[in-house]
């Protein structure tokens, strides 16, 4: 009886080997395309590649093809070579109202790389320059392709719905020469969902439309609750500006929460309970309603000492306890630390 139940539950969904992903997620790194961001831990964090060598002329036929050969060979329980071990491998269950091929859940572009920070612990701005008033790489590029045909030509071929969840990282996604019109172009399109990580350090008027509309949120790079500690991590003297930036964002909103503050805590540097609570008081002071946290990818670089471990777990301890009145989530490194 029990096993008709489930029979009938499951009439109409298929069994497919795969993590929760599913190969309906997209990522444009650099040079490379992949379907995972996380990476196969058990294989030195290889990824299931779809193009090692990407140079922003894309062969849409023969993407949608490998798209969705994977899928079907996921279906049959084979996977990946890269993919093989991953601990996020399940015998994944299709919902019959789950987007099928040709559809992609979820697209983020990273491949740009160039910056207008320094940010003590981000390797991306490392090769930028600033020319005549524009950033450009060491060589004088502009950096990377074109994302605009690429997304255009994802639409036309179906592979994109305004369902498809967009996210914009980098580098420092702002000043990307065709970031703007990139958005405006989604935002006509009618796309439901951007996510953008931003420092806020330039002004967009894409993104002050789409916060409006309730359509993008943004999540902005803070890493400190005083003027002095904002110049020690980012690099740069622009505290007052982000600020001024995010008020504006703030009063244009939908929704506060679709303006979020992040705060990357670095050895010996901002972290402190002082400036821990001091970006707390401030963020809550201008209307800010969703704040996350973490810690330093390079703090896992090396074994941790127990030390750091217990001062990371105390100032967690204290970001949970003075956030109670607001929406927070903490970052996976700190999730690990505090398990
Ligand atoms: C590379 S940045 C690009 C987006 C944007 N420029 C910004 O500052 O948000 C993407 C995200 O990665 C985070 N990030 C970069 N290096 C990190 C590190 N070593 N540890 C933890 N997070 C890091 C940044 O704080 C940012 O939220
Ligand atoms: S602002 Fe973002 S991309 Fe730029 S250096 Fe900082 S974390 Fe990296």
């Amino acid at each position: 009886m029990f096993d008709k139940v489930i029979n009938l539950f499951n009439k109409n969904k298929k069994d497919v080997f795969s993590c929760q992903y599913g190969y309906k997620r997209l990522y444009f790194f650099g040079q490379q395309v992949s379907f995972c961001s996380i990476g196969n831990p058990t294989q030195l964090r290889a990824y299931p590649t779809i193009y090692k060598n990407f140079n922003g002329k894309i062969d849409i036929n023969d993407l949608a093809k490998k798209i969705q050969e994977t899928r079907e060979n996921a279906k049959k329980g084979i996977v990946p070579q890269s993919c093989e071990g991953c601990h996020l491998i399940k015998d994944y269950i299709y919902n019959s109202k789950e987007k099928r091929y040709p559809e992609i859940e979820y697209i983020q572009f990273s491949d740009y790389f160039l910056c207008n920070s320094r940010c003590l612990y981000c390797n991306s701005w490392i090769t930028t320059e600033l020319k005549d008033g524009k950033y450009v790489d060491k060589n004088g590029s502009t950096n990377s392709y074109e994302i605009l045909p690429i997304i255009k030509q994802l639409i036309e071929k179906g592979m994109i719905t305004t369902d498809t969840i967009f996210d914009f990282a980098g580098g420092e996604p702002t000043i990307y020469r065709q970031f703007e019109e990139t958005i405006e172009y989604l935002l006509n399109f009618g796309i439901k969902h951007i996510e953008i990580f931003t420092n806020a350090i330039k002004y967009s008027k894409g993104i002050e439309r789409g916060i409006e509309e309730g359509v993008i949120n943004i999540t902005v790079s803070i890493d400190a609750g005083t003027k002095e500690i904002h110049k020690k991590v980012k690099g740069v003297e622009t505290y007052d500006t982000v600020y001024e930036n995010l008020q504006k964002y703030l009063e244009k909103a939908k929704n506060k929460k679709q303006v979020q503050s992040k705060y990357v805590i670095v050895d010996a540097i901002n972290d402190t309970e002082n400036e821990i609570l001091n970006w707390i008081k401030t963020s809550k002071e201008i209307g800010i309603e969703k704040l996350f946290i973490n810690a330093d990818n390079r703090y896992f670089e090396k074994e941790l000492e127990k030390e750091k471990i217990k001062k990371l777990k105390k100032l967690t301890d204290l970001f949970i306890e003075n956030t109670k009145d607001i929406d927070v989530d903490i970052y996976a490194n700190l999730r690990f630390i505090m398990k």
